[in-house]
């Protein structure tokens, strides 16, 4: 089972930002990364249809064998992840946006967060945000439109520029000092939003510690793969391939992308 590898799924092309890090993280595993782009964006899926679309996902990564699903999708994790646990015996990492450092570190004691609806209204968010953020302020923010524009492989150009500083705008006038990535699609954004934020804001994203977290949880399970070589890394989407192959090129990991229907 050791040999078997990481399955990681995500909503669409986002999740790449996770399975960066664990790649990273766990050069020795193999890891099979699902792009749902067809149904994307969750975001604005009622829970039911998540929860249905990350039921076909895990069952997809099962079948080709994997060990333990990470949901590189904080909409799919805030909205399903207690379900998948409760009907699958495998373990599952999941990704919340990351409040705690942030409400830990602010001193102006106002945080943005930028995320999906999907996230923003779900019960697990709503617990985790009041358990970290007494005498905190946490401005919510919906990107609405922002994932559509990422799976379109438009992160570069004025539309983008446009959209997301109408959202940041308004954090930065109530002199927010943290800025929490809720959404796994929104790494992505960083080179765009550190030319709109003022340079005493700092950027917090869930990658790293979903690795780690990852790697402490295949050790516990007695899973982690003791080859000494390189692991391989492959990756299925049900939408546009050359979006993905142009993501993850860029980060000079050796992958294998293909097209297929799930
Ligand atoms: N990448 C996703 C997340 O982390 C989902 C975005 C979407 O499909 O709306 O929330």
């Amino acid at each position: 089972m050791k040999k078997q590898a990481i399955g990681i799924f995500d909503s669409g092309i986002g999740g790449t930002s996770i399975w960066k890090e664990i790649a990273i993280a766990l050069p020795n595993e193999d890891t099979i990364y699902l792009a749902d782009s067809k149904f994307a964006p969750y975001g604005k899926r009622s829970q039911e249809e998540i929860i249905s679309l990350s039921i076909k996902n895990t069952k997809k990564l099962l079948e080709l064998n994997c060990k333990i699903i990470v949901v590189a999708c904080n909409t799919a994790t805030t909205n399903a992840i207690k379900t998948l646990r409760s009907q699958f015996d495998v373990p599952f990492i999941g990704i919340e946006p990351a409040i705690k450092p942030a409400a830990l570190k602010t001193k102006t004691k106002k945080i943005g967060i930028l995320a999906t609806k999907g996230t923003l209204s779900s019960e697990l968010f709503a617990t985790t945000s009041d358990l970290y953020t007494n005498n905190t302020e946490v401005i919510e923010v919906i990107g609405t439109g922002l994932v559509e524009l990422i799976e379109a492989g438009k992160i570069y150009g004025e539309e983008m520029f446009t959209l997301l500083s109408s959202y940041i705008r308004p954090l930065v006038e109530k002199n927010i000092d943290y800025l929490v990535l809720g959404c796994s699609h929104y790494p992505y954004l960083i080179p765009v939003l550190k030319k709109i934020l003022p340079k005493n804001i700092i950027i917090i994203d869930s990658g790293e510690a979903v690795a780690r977290q990852t790697k402490v949880i295949l050790s516990n399970n007695d899973l982690l793969n003791e080859n000494a070589s390189e692991g391989s890394h492959i990756f299925f989407t049900n939408g546009r391939l050359s979006v993905l192959q142009n993501i993850v090129k860029k980060t000079n990991i050796t992958t294998d992308a293909n097209q297929l229907e799930f």
